[in-house]
């Protein structure tokens, strides 16, 4: 099975990082993370590559000012490297309209909640499990999908609940959700790795 480059956009811890390279290691993920670009340069999702001989790229405001100028930089490695899957794990960024409409259905995307609640724009880390416990959501989870122009809207790959107890805290619930993001993101770049999923307007089939 030919191995695919995945190119990983990470700004913050990246434990989801972490798993797609322990899989990939374990060989259950026949790929190659060639590159992790990080819109925070104390990441530790960073050091995480680091650790990995993965080449890690700060590219934020501090280097390039410009959002413009930050997209035509993430777009050109991309290119360059012949990307063939982009994973947002936990990036903070926005990628403009060109990269999305060049590697279209080739981002894909981890969301805390179960797309299409609690979710779009201001809905990212622990802000939506604050908002699932202030509704007083029942079932909550974790969902990979990929990107499009919108924010979290594009078709959805994989999903998977998170029963909420009454005792959840923000904390607790957002730790029994990451847990759940851990299997599903790998398991979705596996299925992307093998050609096993398939676009059907909205609809994602797993063949
Ligand atoms: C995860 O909760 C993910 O759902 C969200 O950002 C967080 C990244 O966590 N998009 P980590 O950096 O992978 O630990």
């Amino acid at each position: 099975m030919p191995k695919i480059k995945i190119g990983v956009l990470a700004s913050g811890g990246g434990t989801n990082l972490q798993c797609l390279i322990d899989n990939i290691k374990s060989g259950d993920i026949p790929g190659v993370i060639d590159i992790v670009i990080s819109g925070n340069k104390n990441a530790f999702a960073l050091q995480r590559a680091e650790k990995h001989n993965i080449e890690g790229i700060y590219i934020g405001k501090g280097n390039y000012p410009v959002l413009k100028e930050r997209n035509n930089k993430i777009k050109e490695l991309l290119i360059e490297r012949k990307i063939d899957l982009v994973v947002l794990a936990g990036y903070m960024g926005i990628l403009d309209e060109e990269i999305i409409r060049d590697f279209k259905n080739k981002i894909i995307n981890i969301h805390p909640s179960l797309i299409p609640s609690f979710c779009g724009k201001g809905f990212y880390g622990e802000r939506v499990h604050k908002a699932v416990l202030d509704y007083g959501g029942k079932i909550t989870g974790a969902t990979v999908h990929f990107v499009d122009e919108g924010t979290d809207t594009g078709p959805i790959i994989l999903q998977e609940p998170v029963k909420v107890e009454d005792d959840d805290t923000v904390e607790t619930l957002a730790k029994k959700v990451l847990d759940v993001e851990h299997k599903l993101l790998p398991r979705a770049v596996k299925l992307f790795s093998e050609g096993k999923i398939e676009v059907q307007g909205r609809k994602v089939i797993i063949k």
